[in-house]
């Protein structure tokens, strides 16, 4: 069988929380290692421009996620990791792609119909805010995807349309483009359900836009006092609780062999007291990150080691990118005259 290539991408922008880590950074580093794939992991700076105009934010932003990563023992030997915007190929796709891609089909795209409905539920005129950066942000996602034939994409469920739309603009690009050959391979979606989606200490999903995310290389204090504040209800020590309404328990689980998931279960029978519910947890987690976390700060220390490992992405993702791009640029007939 030919490995199946596997790519994603990660805006840059906020600081790597445990969500982040257990719904797509622990899954696509394990997903690395396995032989049958290759990995296309790249940051999405371009991306994170639709959504941040604070340049300093997303210069941040991209320093801590590509430490983060390498922290955690991605292998970059075996998959590719680099940076968007080191690919010059994708924006020139982009354009070939915004070519082909109807405009009805943004106009259909979830994000931004979501922020033409809020302007419109606030009596402002629809396109309020609305730049061309967030209407067309599918295609620049496609480009992404189709620039290096993608098989599968990993993704949460609210990326499943951009996907699929991917695959629309691929079908239409060899439509019109490849009689002789297809020059796009159509990605398809692939959506964990194994993968937890973690609440945050507020009970809701963990995200950056609740602000009710933990950070991932919290130093221990400040990694304990989140965990503390992770909310629960009054229950006494003694009293049972409930493990399958409880954010400590289900982030416990996600951290947790099943044994220990098990013996956790037991203890919310037997009235474990939450105080000490959250001692474990930190235990817990802390045990898992703790060597990371090491590696991270130092990494955060020699940004040139970073941008070493970026650069050396960017060259295998650009030997990929590149031939096709040529392939695409005379397939609609922009090449030499000669
Ligand atoms: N839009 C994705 C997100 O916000 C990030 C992303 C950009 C991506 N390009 C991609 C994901 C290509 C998968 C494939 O989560």
């Amino acid at each position: 069988m030919s490995k199946q290539r596997v790519l994603t991408g990660i805006t840059t922008t906020g600081t790597p929380h445990l969500g982040n880590y257990v719904g797509a950074i622990r899954p696509a580093i394990e997903a690395s290692r396995d032989s049958n794939n290759e990995s296309f992991y790249f940051l999405a700076d371009y991306h994170a421009l639709i959504k941040c105009q604070d340049p300093a934010a997303v210069h941040q932003s991209t320093k801590e996620i590509a430490a983060t990563w390498l922290a955690l023992g991605l292998d970059t030997d075996n998959a590719v990791f680099y940076r968007q915007s080191d690919i010059r190929e994708i924006p020139e796709l982009t354009w070939m792609l915004n070519c082909v891609c109807a405009k009805g089909l943004m106009n259909r795209a979830h994000a931004y119909k979501g922020a033409v409905d809020a302007n419109i539920a606030e009596g402002e005129d629809g396109d309020k805010a609305i730049t061309m950066g967030l209407f067309s942000y599918p295609v620049l996602m496609a480009a992404d995807i189709l620039m290096f034939g993608a098989h599968k994409v990993p993704v949460g469920k609210d990326q499943i349309q951009h996907v699929e739309m991917a695959r629309d603009m691929a079908q239409r690009f060899n439509h019109i483009y490849g009689k002789k050959e297809p020059l796009l391979i159509l990605p398809n979606f692939q959506v964990d359900d194994n993968v937890a989606v973690l609440q945050g200490l507020d009970g809701r999903k963990m995200s950056k836009s609740y602000g009710n995310t933990i950070p991932l290389f919290l130093a221990e204090k400040p990694l304990k006092k989140h965990i503390n504040k992770i909310k629960t209800n009054l229950l006494e020590p003694g009293q049972a609780k409930d493990p399958d309404t409880s954010t400590v328990f289900q982030i416990w689980q996600a951290f947790a062999t099943p044994e220990q998931t098990a013996e956790m279960r037991q203890a919310f029978a037997d009235g474990i007291g939450w105080g000490d519910a959250k001692g474990k947890l930190f235990e817990l987690i802390n045990a898992e990150v703790c060597e990371a976390r090491e590696r991270y700060e130092d990494l955060m220390a020699r940004p040139a080691d970073i941008e070493a490992e970026l650069q050396k992405g960017a060259i295998k993702a650009r030997a990929v990118a590149a031939p096709l791009l040529e392939k695409i640029r005379e397939s609609v007939g922009i090449f030499g005259l000669a």
